[in-house]
């Protein structure tokens, strides 16, 4: 099992700054929780994320700017940032926005200088991008990948514009190689009322993915390996015309052999790109209390409901994350 690279690094990033808030409850009850809580180094990271006060202190959040300090700075808080270069390296960062499932992420820049000829360049993408990989991948993804990516540079040129992304994931990628130069920009956290592609903010939370009845396919993705667990499953079977779907059908397995092919691909991969995916079951049927693990050892877990628009899809998952590759992930700081 590959457990490096920049995913890893990303998952360690995202417990360290509290992303995964329900680490904590996973932990517990084993004994080495105590040892887990010390190893978090907390200075080490953006101090904001663990402060509760500010996180609830509305005035706080919005008036006061956030300061984006690490290359890599992960954030689960909407908010006012304010980037300001402090070196001529021409190092490409980003800012990684990530809601809650039913949100997208909505960005308004309030000041903008990145001049153009000091190589200076933003670049607001639609999803989340990490060694060239992104999320959602761009077969699960409306718009075609040019249109999600936004490249510009100057002096007030971004303000004007404003940028929602289509799901709870969003980077805006920097690169400003001359010293005082950067922007101020306000992320607002909007609903998302039929919430397709998500990237998972939380360790171990059930999530339901669904379809609305719309010919569309919408992934789950976790950025740990661990046990998928499907808690209720509602996918495809085929009927003929006006039957009803009540009927228990037990969880069924190769639905991909079957037709019009509604089915829940579980699988890993290395990297953001659910594409290259690594198929290690595909499941559908009529099932209210199936009795269904499947391990994923990759970086990513994705679950994945392929979906024809003849049903109304759903399936409830819980990714459990195998338990020492996340103490490993901390020690290993
Ligand atoms: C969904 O995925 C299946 C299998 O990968 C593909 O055949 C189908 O065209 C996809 N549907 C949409 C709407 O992209």
């Amino acid at each position: 099992m590959s457990l490096n690279g920049p995913v890893y690094r990303l998952v360690r990033l995202l417990l360290l700054v509290g992303v995964f808030n329900a680490a904590s409850a996973v932990i517990k009850g084993n004994t080495d929780h105590q040892h887990y809580q010390q190893q978090v180094p907390g200075e080490h990271f953006s101090k904001d994320f663990y402060r509760q006060d500010f996180k609830n202190g509305l005035s706080s959040t919005y008036t006061r700017f956030k300061p984006v300090t690490d290359c890599m700075f992960i954030t689960a808080d909407p908010g006012s940032f304010i980037y300001s270069s402090k070196t001529d390296s021409d190092e490409v960062c980003g800012i990684y926005f990530l809601a809650g499932p039913d949100q997208k992420i909505e960005i308004n820049f309030l000041t903008f200088d990145v001049p153009c000829e000091h190589r200076g360049l933003i670049s607001v993408v639609d999803g989340w991008e990490l060694n060239g990989e992104v999320f959602p991948s761009e077969m699960d993804h409306r718009l075609p990948l040019k249109q999600r990516i936004s490249e510009f540079c100057g002096k007030n040129i971004g303000v004007k514009r404003s940028f929602t992304s289509s799901q709870n994931a969003a980077v805006i990628r920097y690169r400003i190689p001359k010293p005082g130069k950067g922007f101020t920009l306000f992320a607002r956290f909007l609903k998302n009322p039929r919430p397709c592609n998500v990237l998972a903010a939380s360790l171990s939370e059930p999530y339901t993915l669904r379809n609305y009845g719309r010919r569309v396919n919408c992934t789950y993705v976790v950025l740990y390996p661990g046990t998928v667990q499907v808690i209720a499953l509602g996918v495809g079977v085929s009927n003929f015309l006006g039957s009803s779907r009540t009927a228990e059908t037990g969880t069924l397995r190769k639905c991909d052999e079957t037709s019009p092919q509604d089915r829940v691909v579980i699988g890993g991969s290395d990297g953001l790109d659910t594409s290259e995916v690594r198929v290690v079951d595909s499941i559908c049927g009529i099932d209210s209390k199936p009795d269904y693990h499947e391990v994923v050892k990759y970086g990513v877990t994705s679950v994945r409901l392929i979906s024809s628009g003849f049903f109304e899809n759903s399936v409830t998952v819980e990714v459990l994350p195998l338990k020492n590759e996340l103490l490993d992930a901390n020690l290993s700081i």
